[in-house]
């Protein structure tokens, strides 16, 4: 149930009747100020030239024809300005629709024709910790995923971990040396220690350097024991960051780590076939692609080297080699990468030339969804007070702890075990939510006692907000459930503005996967938790006398509560029932 969709429709029929015009785009908008009405028609005057038409004429006799044709949905159709049309929606027709959803367990979606998504997001590095900058992508990315699947998409998570390149040499080689000092097996708790004592290592001792050097080559040829030794690189990093993704609530798993490797065999048949068809060209013993998009310091074509004068292929290779795998074996329509901003360049060509090459047709999107830098408060890169990365980990037991003193200054006799749970859930939330609420391409500020307060858009207001609606349900032992086919009634105009946003529920998530952007869904749930908060203090549920009326309101909450849970859950934003 879409109501821009159906506004539309009829704009658009009206308009066939009146011009005998097809397809024209009435540009359907939720009005900015209710002296507007609830939405408007803002396609008058761009198309009143074409048909030879003053716009406030066209405006007035397409108010008419909306008026014969649409009386069921609209209370009022009325000219504005010079040519706009402000539509009124009727009372009774918001009522029939809220019945419908509540009747529905996806909230009245609309089944969508589904496209397969591919979404590269998170993708950390083995052998390094997962750090604040990946924690961007990872929550970003997860968000969009649970839209696409709710929305019915059918969604490949491709998690295109750093497992591959020249530097597992080294850490093969240090690997062999942390286990034969130990004798143990490591649990490898600190992966930024052990990649940098490995490099430490690296550079200072020289027959360490060899051996590290030779297993590069050896790795790369598939020698069992480096393969084995690489393998249990990847596995004791990923241990880590399963952990991590649980505690975070994100989606990723085994199956849908796509690392650099998956691309390994492709390579050589890539480059050659870049060749054979003239976009690549040898180039003082690399083999390299010139686009002339990008100029050098010269004004000459750019080069993008695919593979090295010593044999070696490139991170662009890679991706150049996914763009093909990601079309051609997953059969994407689209694929979405949630990436650090500062990798734009790289995306961009290594797309171009798998376009060039015939890999991705123009029917399928690629579409780069950029990521800012995490900032701290003094808008310096986030790092710890003493200089160093930090860890996400260490964040999250933070964002812990600040929770629990949070739900302590509200509530100082909650019960010890409750307060863990519920200071697990709000920390995260909250950590979560301040990423997701800020439009992504933006440098992104870190501050703690923005994202951990009661007021604003954060998720301590809006747990607070669900749970507040659910208490209702609780206090007066209501089963929502049985409310369902109650008849809904809509008198008070917060009552009716609580309705139009319910409903306004599919064209948000609609516009959420269209833009890949999850802030939009924070700032609708934040509308309706205001929504609901003005109707609740303008009619008083429980004191409504007369028993339908009663019923219909508490519908709107229990529909309210649900819209809220469904909403934070896209977000990957878990809620509790009270707080
Ligand atoms: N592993 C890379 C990094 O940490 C990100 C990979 C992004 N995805 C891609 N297809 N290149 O910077």
């Amino acid at each position: 149930m879409n109501i821009q969709v159906i506004l539309t429709q009829h704009a658009q029929d009206a308009f066939k009747i009146l011009t005998g015009i097809d397809n024209w785009d009435p540009q359907v908008k939720v009005s900015a100020k209710a002296q507007f009405g609830d939405y408007q028609i803002n396609g008058i005057m761009s198309v009143a030239k074409k048909v030879g038409q003053n716009p406030r004429e066209l405006a007035s006799q397409l108010t008419e024809q909306l008026k014969l044709d649409a009386s069921e949905i609209l209370f009022n159709v009325e000219v504005a300005g010079p040519g706009f049309i402000n539509l009124t929606l009727s009372p009774n027709w918001l009522a029939s629709q809220l019945n419908i959803v509540a009747n529905d367990s996806k909230l009245g979606l609309t089944p969508v024709v589904p496209q397969t998504v591919v979404v590269d997001y998170s993708a950390p590095n083995v052998a390094k910790e997962m750090h604040v900058g990946h924690l961007r992508t990872t929550i970003i990315g997860d968000a969009v995923v649970r839209t696409l699947e709710l929305l019915g998409h059918n969604v490949i998570r491709a998690n295109h971990i750093g497992d591959w390149g020249t530097q597992f040499g080294m850490l093969i080689a240090y690997l062999e040396k942390m286990q034969n000092e130990h004798a143990t097996d490591m649990a490898l708790t600190d992966l930024e220690a052990f990649y940098r004592d490995a490099k430490k290592t690296y550079d200072e001792d020289e027959e360490f350097a060899l051996r590290a050097r030779g297993y590069v080559v050896k790795l790369q040829g598939g020698d069992e024991y480096c393969l084995t030794m690489w393998q249990k690189l990847v596995k004791l990093t990923m241990a880590q960051n399963f952990a991590a993704y649980e505690r975070l609530n994100v989606t990723l798993t085994e199956k849908d780590t796509m690392g650099e490797s998956l691309y390994n065999s492709m390579l050589p048949n890539i480059v050659a076939d870049l060749k054979a068809k003239g976009i690549a060209v040898e180039n003082e013993g690399a083999t390299v692609v010139f686009l002339s998009e990008y100029k050098n310091k010269n004004g000459d074509p750019m080069g993008v080297v695919v593979q090295k004068n010593d044999g070696g292929f490139l991170y662009t290779t890679t991706d150049i080699a996914s763009v093909k795998y990601r079309v051609e074996t997953l059969k994407a329509n689209r694929v979405l990468y949630y990436v650090d901003s500062r990798q734009n360049q790289h995306l961009t060509q290594a797309w171009m030339i798998a376009r060039m090459a015939g890999y991705a047709p123009e029917s399928v999107s690629l579409e780069h969804h950029q990521i800012g830098m995490m900032l701290g408060k003094d808008s310096k890169p986030f790092k710890t007070r003493s200089g160093g990365t930090i860890k996400l980990v260490d964040l999250l037991d933070e964002a812990k702890d600040r929770a629990k003193a949070l739900i302590l200054s509200k509530n100082d006799s909650i019960d010890e075990n409750e307060l863990d749970t519920l200071a697990e859930v709000v920390g995260i939330g909250a950590v979560k939510y301040a990423d997701l609420s800020k439009n992504r391409t933006t440098d992104y500020i870190f501050d703690w006692d923005n994202m951990l307060s009661f007021d604003g858009n954060t998720a301590p207001y809006m747990l607070y907000a669900n749970a507040r609606v659910q208490s209702i349900f609780k206090r007066f032992e209501i089963d929502p459930a049985t409310l369902n086919a109650s008849p809904i009634t809509l008198q008070a105009p917060e009552e009716i503005a609580l309705s139009i946003c319910l409903l306004q529920f599919e064209e948000v998530i609609t516009a959420v996967a269209r833009e890949g952007a999850p802030h939009i869904m924070c700032t609708y749930l934040y509308e309706l938790a205001g929504a609901f908060s003005r109707f609740y203090e303008a009619v008083s549920i429980m004191q409504t006398e007369e028993i339908e009326l009663r019923n219909s309101r508490l519908l709107l909450a229990s529909l309210t509560s649900k819209t809220l849970k469904t909403g934070l859950t896209t977000l990957g934003i878990k809620t509790v029932e009270r707080m």
